[in-house]
């Protein structure tokens, strides 16, 4: 089995455990100074301090880290990876102020994705996502959450789907996808709101479980998108078929998507600008992450979520991209990290458990990434400093050195 052995490691921080961390365990971390490591076959066999012992130093496939640090690779738990087109038109008309969801109800938006998503085809998809992810990857992430939702329709949402599924065996980077038919109501269906709700739970829910396209379902539950009781309704559909619940709740206003997210035990819950009390306390008791994305509050000129309100409340919180053509075009997670500890005011610690831990618990993967211990997948990333401080503080440069995937340096 190949065998991989790290040593000279000047810093090894990394969050511990196989599940979510949230109020004061989010920001304990373990660092282990001059330190190294041994994987093989993918997973990691031996982590230590000191001098390496002569049996691991026999290894032939040594990488000398050079005093650097090293942490778990970077997890982006929510991203809309896989669309056509871009939007770069609606750019003034959001300076100038127009409402996100004003440009959606005028049939752009989403709307206008999900048409230029429709006209390609599954391999135009792919080999644009593929230059996607491999630019992801160079910045140290590694396992990336995928959701569909610019189809609105059979095929295209199945087509979507398929891509991620291809694209997993084709480079390194771990896809994780989610249905999110109920993204938008599709312009075919504008009068008839309950019968795209019985497309999504009776014929495409059953479909996308069978086929094994997707673990989990989402929705847009928002002001003039879908409301809490048809979010409910889609999400216990998905349930009921394997699907664990995901909602993209009170990104605009507050309209009950986080207490429904705690009240049937979704997995996370996402963007949560407008979270509120109520919402932070269901959330806390259903055990839900909260996938908070500060590139999007950035880009869409919006108030950063009350991550702290959360992790006092016990809420764990991870952080992603939302990368997606409307709301957040960059998939950068550094900048992602950076404006966590800005924005959030989170502690480097914290940042680092919401961008590995945390994200693996997003997406139901904690027993096996987010942390460098023995028994984890071996996905790791060297980088050009030796301390945690400087991560957050050289913002906007990418400071990946080296990146692992699954034992294997990309
Ligand atoms: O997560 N909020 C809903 N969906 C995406 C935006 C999608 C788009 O504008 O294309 C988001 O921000
Ligand atoms: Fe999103």
């Amino acid at each position: 089995m190949e065998r991989l052995v790290i040593k000279n490691i000047g810093l090894l921080a990394t969050p511990l455990g196989n599940s979510a961390q949230g109020g004061k365990a989010q920001g304990e971390i373990q660092y282990l100074t001059n330190a190294w490591l041994e994987a093989e076959g993918g997973i990691i066999t031996a982590v230590g301090t000191g001098t390496v012992p002569a049996a691991v130093l026999a290894e032939p496939n040594i990488i000398d880290a050079g005093g650097a640090l090293v942490t778990p690779g970077l997890i982006d738990a929510h991203t809309h990876l896989i669309f056509g087109g871009w939007r770069e038109h609606e750019l003034s008309m959001k300076r100038q102020g127009v409402p996100y969801l004003e440009i959606l109800a005028k049939g752009g938006g989403i709307l206008s994705t999900v048409r230029s998503t429709r006209s390609a085809t599954q391999e135009e998809l792919e080999d644009k996502a593929e230059e996607i992810l491999r630019e992801m990857l160079a910045l140290g992430v590694t396992t990336c959450e995928a959701k569909s939702g610019y189809g609105l329709d059979t095929e295209t949402e199945l087509k979507q789907l398929r891509a991620a599924k291809s694209l997993n065996k084709k480079q390194p980077v771990e896809l994780v996808s989610t249905f999110l038919g109920a993204h938008a109501l599709p312009q075919e269906y504008k009068e008839d709101r309950e019968g795209y709700i019985r497309l999504l739970t009776e014929e495409l829910i059953p479909q996308v479980a069978k086929e094994g396209l997707a673990e989990f379902c989402d929705v847009f539950c928002e002001t003039g998108v879908f409301t809490a009781q048809e979010s409910e309704t889609i999400l216990r559909a998905g349930q009921a078929h394997g699907l664990g619940a995901k909602i993209h709740a009170d990104e605009i206003d507050a309209i009950g998507g986080s207490t429904l997210a705690g009240n049937i035990g979704a997995i996370s819950a996402e963007h949560l600008i407008a979270a509120d009390d109520a919402g932070i306390q269901a959330m806390a008791k259903g055990g839900t992450v909260a996938v908070l994305l500060p590139a999007t509050s950035l880009y869409l000129g919006k108030p950063y979520a009350p991550a702290r309100a959360m992790i006092d409340a016990g809420v764990p919180v991870a952080t992603a991209s939302d990368f997606n053509p409307g709301s957040c075009p960059s998939f950068n997670l550094q900048l992602v990290m950076d404006l966590a500890c800005w924005g959030y005011k989170l502690t480097p610690a914290e940042a680092l458990t919401a961008v590995t831990l945390n994200a693996a618990a997003a997406i139901g993967r904690a027993e096996r990434l987010g942390t460098v211990e023995p028994g984890k997948q071996a996905d790791l990333v060297i980088w050009k400093t030796d301390n945690l401080d400087y991560l957050f503080y050289r913002f906007g440069q990418n400071l990946a050195k080296t990146v692992i995937k699954n034992g294997k340096v990309c």
